[in-house]
């Protein structure tokens, strides 16, 4: 029998021990089940996902795509890859895909950082940056945000000869933040030739005139962007993101990817979907119509918000734990904020009318509002 001394921890990379592990928005299974709640008026509007639901498009070709699912994905993701050089008038060899642009985040880091390397990014900017950095055993360099937007001077400030990346969120979750165009281009040009800047555009669809990035990549900066279709296109559960940058770049990241990252069905479900201008643009008529409609009751109540651009709203209410417990009991998921050093605030993501008016209902109440 094989004695208990030795543990698998004790085998474990010493760095993974001090891994911290990331903690997702409740789902609504898991929330029912704790609280033996009615799952069909529980509302998750923890994650900022798309409470349209997913692309009728994309659902309509995944449909008639399900027979063909015993054969392996096209690993290059080539249809998708032609449909996006095409939208976006980049070269098929600029673009990287992976599962969710999480992946295409880690996959930076495998390309790019190693032990020791400094990577930037904005202390209270979306986590999934420290996490892959400390996965690399890179250091995190933290710069506080100040009015709970991105610092860019204290970021350039910040950048020294051991810095490998910069991350910066544009608009940052959980904030909902974002920094003029024209300071993140002249951000961007400052950087030493040695510093690759990573531009998160997560929900850059949500805005109405979101950066283009594609010059700075053009004229031969170190510049990668990443997106998903798990925002708009209301494809979070297929797990389908992008990175786009320089051919070169984008090669050194497809070298460590795993072969078929990306499965079939999200693959078909993107393209569909980058058709799908209906859905896009009611997904951001409900947007508006919502961070309207919470705003307002933020400011008739004076409850402090952030100002945001993306599809959530980061509100201060107090006791950000407290509320969030409160909240589940009645089957609304938010999401509480401690863990970005926000104690007082919860992330509330943009629901339909009917769940925005039931947010609203229950933070009334909860609060003790009249
Ligand atoms: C700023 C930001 N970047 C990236 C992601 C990752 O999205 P996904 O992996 O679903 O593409 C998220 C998800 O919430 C996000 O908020």
């Amino acid at each position: 029998m094989p004695s208990d001394n030795l543990r698998f921890t004790d085998l474990a990379n010493p760095s993974v021990l001090k891994q911290p592990i990331y903690e997702p928005g409740k789902p609504i299974d898991l929330v029912v089940r704790e609280f033996g709640i009615d799952p069909s008026t529980t509302i998750k509007l923890a994650s900022n996902e798309n409470p349209l639901g997913a692309s009728p498009k994309a659902l309509e070709a995944v449909r008639s795509f399900l027979d063909e699912t015993y054969l392996y994905p096209d690993g290059g993701c080539y249809l998708l890859r032609q449909k996006l050089s095409e939208k976006l008038g980049l070269a098929p060899d600029q673009f990287v895909f992976g599962n969710g642009s999480n992946e295409v985040i880690e996959l930076i880091g495998h390309a790019f950082l190693k032990a020791g390397d400094e990577v930037v990014m904005g202390e209270q900017a979306f986590i999934v940056y420290k996490l892959i950095t400390l996965l690399f055993q890179a250091h995190p360099v933290e710069v506080p945000l100040v009015n709970f937007t991105h610092d860019l001077a204290a970021m350039a400030a910040a950048v020294n000869e051991r810095t490998k990346l910069v991350f910066l969120p544009a608009p940052n979750n959980p904030t909902g933040t974002l920094n003029p165009a024209d300071e993140i281009l002249d951000f961007a040009r400052s950087l030493p030739e040695h510093v690759i800047f990573v531009v998160d555009e997560a929900y850059a669809e949500y805005l109405e005139d979101p950066v283009d990035l594609r010059p700075l990549i053009e004229e031969g900066r170190k510049v990668i962007c990443t997106r998903t279709f798990s925002k708009i296109y209301g494809l979070a559960g297929f797990r389908v993101g992008y990175g786009y940058c320089s051919a070169e770049c984008a090669s050194l990241m497809n070298r460590v990817r795993e072969p078929f990252n990306v499965n079939a069905v999200a693959q078909v479900a993107a393209i569909a979907a980058l058709d799908d201008d209906e859905f896009v643009n009611a997904s951001r008529e409900c947007n508006d119509a919502g961070l309207q409609m919470l705003t307002n009751f933020c400011k008739e109540n004076r409850l402090s918000y952030v100002p945001s651009v993306g599809n959530f709203l980061l509100v201060n209410v107090g006791d950000g734990m407290r509320v969030f417990q409160e909240l589940q009991k009645v089957g609304v998921i938010v999401r509480p904020m401690a863990p970005y050093g926000f104690p007082e605030h919860v992330r509330i993501s943009i629901g339909t009318a009917a769940e925005n008016q039931r947010l609203i209902a229950t933070l009334q109440t909860t609060l003790g509002l009249s």
